[in-house]
């Protein structure tokens, strides 16, 4: 098999995270899911009893990411999501994550999916994917799984914290959330992760069936 590179972006909930691993399975490639990298980060930052938005503090946590802390447990909580988005915006914590991405897929290609792995991390990817699903889906989808981890959380705060991340990863300067102009959407807000995974495989096909 060729050793390809799978780039994934999309908002928050889109479906992503399954359907990168999904094919890295399929495909037989390793899986990187680069929003545990800005969890981590913003993770550390908190406690440090830090704030998300200094640069400096950000910087510095960025630089000594080890390859350890993304086994961490308590990454997914609303406090973590906003840390997260809120570290991703300083262009000096991005620069810090970018040779770990880029060197993850030298050795067997790999999927990584985050907001600009076609955009930025890898614009020569030989498949780019954008996934959405409306509002309403994403906010249903991430109450469903919040709930599962036992969080007390009410689906108009998870809807409300989704919009609000969203517009903050479109909107910021640095490597904002945007498909890549030859990035194949799929839509998943009526779609399960099977067509979902039906519907990126067909593109990966394509992709490996080229010279
Ligand atoms: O799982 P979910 O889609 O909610 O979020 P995530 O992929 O874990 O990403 C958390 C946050 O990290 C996002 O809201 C972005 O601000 C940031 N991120 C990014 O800026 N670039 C990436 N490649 C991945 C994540
Ligand atoms: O990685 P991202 O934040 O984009 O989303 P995810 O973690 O892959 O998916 C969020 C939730 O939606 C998970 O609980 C998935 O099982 C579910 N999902 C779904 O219901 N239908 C899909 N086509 C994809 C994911």
């Amino acid at each position: 098999m060729k050793h390809i590179v799978i780039a994934i972006d999309g908002p928050a909930a889109s479906g992503k995270g399954t359907l990168a691993r999904r094919l890295a399975e399929a495909f037989n490639l390793p899986y990187l899911d680069t929003g545990l990298l800005y969890r981590v980060v913003g993770r550390r930052v908190l406690d440090h009893g830090g704030d998300p938005s200094d640069v400096a503090l950000a910087s510095e946590q960025a630089r000594g990411l080890g390859r350890l802390d993304l086994e961490r447990g308590d990454l997914r909580t609303p406090e973590v999501d906003r840390a997260a988005s809120a570290v991703a915006s300083i262009p000096a914590v991005r620069a810090a994550l970018l040779d770990f991405q880029r060197s993850f897929a030298l050795h067997a290609g790999a999927v990584l999916d985050g907001r600009d792995i076609g955009t930025i991390v890898f614009p020569e990817a030989d498949v780019k994917l954008y996934i959405t699903a409306s509002l309403t889906v994403r906010a249903a989808r991430r109450f469903a799984e919040r709930r599962a981890l036992g969080a007390e959380v009410t689906l108009e705060a998870v809807q409300a914290d989704l919009a609000a991340r969203d517009e903050a990863d479109r909107t910021r300067a640095a490597a904002p959330l945007r498909p890549a102009e030859d990035a194949h959407r799929i839509d998943t807000s009526a779609l399960d992760a099977n067509h979902a995974f039906a519907a990126a495989a067909d593109w990966v096909n394509r992709a490996l069936a080229k010279p």
